[in-house]
């Protein structure tokens, strides 16, 4: 049984320890041999006689020796535990390991990233990635305790449901039950924390897998990424935007003291004012490029439509469900579409849209005409969104809210160059998931239970 970790060894001169691990690494002085022991917290060294020659890297053994301080000039300041080695009393070997399919004992930038994936469980051994989750658990770990203190509450929405126009593609899962029918993966949990507001929860959050068809670039990993979710009844885009920054710099100052944020509260810029200065509606405003600056900014004002050439229609610029301004709504009214802005909030950071959200229309008149403009017929909307509609009907509160996308934020904080950096089993460039190489062929038989035939 484990219960020391390599990196408390530290602690405990002159003691007899117990740990376990992998052999990091040996060197055979002939009668005296060392063994590097790892572990997830780190490295120790252990020396012992001519018997530890017979352990090889990357085998698993078990090892118990006495804990000694290492004479000033021996001590290696570069690992934590420098200071002290392990005298090795008895050790066992618990499982023997092949040579590795790749090196993990670089930062590994320089091995190709299939080959990387193929092997992931021996690639997250490397203490680059260790470092990365580890971060992003103790990230998520703020983050959900910032949420609770402030009294949002977590709450899971089904993988399994119907789209939810986020503008990418839906991944669609055939129906056993109802043969022909489809359940599409949630691209956010939009409607489900809009009628959590309408069940009166009042403030919600979830750490929430989010699932998109979209093609992968550095900052956009394929097929599903996490998002913070966070939904408010009776709120405002300022108390919104507000939340946001409190809950970003608590946690980035617990998580990253290193990191000093550039502004604080975040400047706010229209998306007019972005596209005139910057050309971009997610620029980069730091002034000197420091890789511990965060310099986060807002993105207000975005025009609530936008003309879809290749399918002739207007789409909504965030999502359908965004409220336009108060103050456009006669705009709207006159079918001044282009001017009509939306109660939309985006976030930015050294570049990188890490964050979106909105005002919500809570009358069902209101979300049915925008649907109308977005080209669905009143069939369609009922079809679709009747749902949602419906709910509405039944008292619903003003809200609004936002969603952080979690990979990307954690990326751009640790500086890594591409988000699958900080995702454990991210799918490849070419949408094959990690190690696991899906998507694959299925049986006849269980194509036959789903009434689908393959067309080649
Ligand atoms: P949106 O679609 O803007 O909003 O998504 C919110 C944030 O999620 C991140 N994100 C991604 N991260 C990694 N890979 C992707 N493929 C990807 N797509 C999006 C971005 C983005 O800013 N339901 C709304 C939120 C709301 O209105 O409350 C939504 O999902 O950082």
């Amino acid at each position: 049984m484990k219960n020391l970790f390599i990196s408390q060894t530290i602690n405990k001169i002159g003691q007899e320890v117990e740990l376990y691990g992998w052999v990091d690494s040996k060197r055979d002085h002939k009668k005296v041999v060392f063994i590097d022991l790892r572990d997830r917290s780190g490295v120790v060294q252990t020396v012992g006689n001519e018997k530890l020659k017979q352990l090889n890297t990357e085998d698993v053994v078990y090892i118990k020796g006495i804990v000694k301080k290492r004479p000033e000039k021996l001590i290696n300041p570069k690992i934590k535990t420098g200071s002290i080695e392990i005298e090795v009393k008895e050790f066992k070997i618990l499982a023997k390991a092949k040579p590795l399919a790749i090196p993990i004992n670089s930062d590994g930038y320089e091995i190709d990233e299939d080959n990387r994936l193929k092997y992931r469980y021996l690639d997250l051994r490397r203490q680059r990635m260790k470092k990365n989750l580890m971060f992003r658990h103790r990230f998520f770990k703020a983050i959900r305790d910032f949420m609770d203190k402030q009294g949002f509450i977590e709450v899971e929405t089904p993988i399994l449901t119907k789209a939810t126009p986020e503008g990418a593609r839906d991944f669609i899962v055939p129906s056993r039950l109802q043969p022909g029918n489809f359940y599409a993966l949630p691209q956010s949990p939009q409607q489900y924390k809009q009628l959590l507001m309408v069940a009166g929860i009042e403030k919600y959050y979830q750490i929430a897998r989010c699932f998109r068809d979209e093609d992968p670039r550095a900052d956009r990993a394929y097929g599903e990424f996490t998002q913070l979710d966070v939904e408010k009844s009776f709120t405002t885009q300022e108390e919104i935007r507000s939340l946001i920054e409190d809950l970003l710099k608590e946690v980035i100052e617990k998580i990253f003291p290193e990191k000093k944020i550039f502004k604080f509260p975040f400047p706010i810029i229209t998306y007019q004012e972005a596209i005139k200065k910057y050309q971009s509606d997610r620029p980069d405003i730091r002034q000197k490029k420091d890789p511990n600056t965060l310099t986060f900014c807002w993105i207000i004002d975005f025009p609530c439509f936008e003309w879809k050439e290749t399918e002739n229609r207007w789409d909504a610029t965030h999502h359908p469900f965004t409220s336009p301004k108060k103050e456009d709504l006669p705009l709207l009214e006159k079918g001044e579409y282009t001017k009509v802005r939306a109660d939309q909030y985006d976030l930015v950071l050294n570049g990188f849209e890490v964050g979106g959200g909105s005002i919500r229309i809570t009358d069902p008149t209101l979300q049915t005409k925008i649907f109308e403009i977005m080209g669905h017929t009143k069939k369609q909307v009922k079809e679709k969104f009747g749902h949602l509609l419906e709910a509405f009907s039944y008292g619903v509160p003003p809200h609004g809210g936002i969603a952080l996308g979690l990979d990307r934020l954690v990326q751009v904080i640790l500086n890594e160059p591409s988000v699958r950096e900080v995702i454990a089993f991210p799918a490849s460039s070419g949408g094959r998931t990690a190690v696991m190489n899906a998507p694959s062929l299925v049986e006849e038989e269980q194509l036959k239970e789903l009434g689908i035939k393959i067309v080649k």
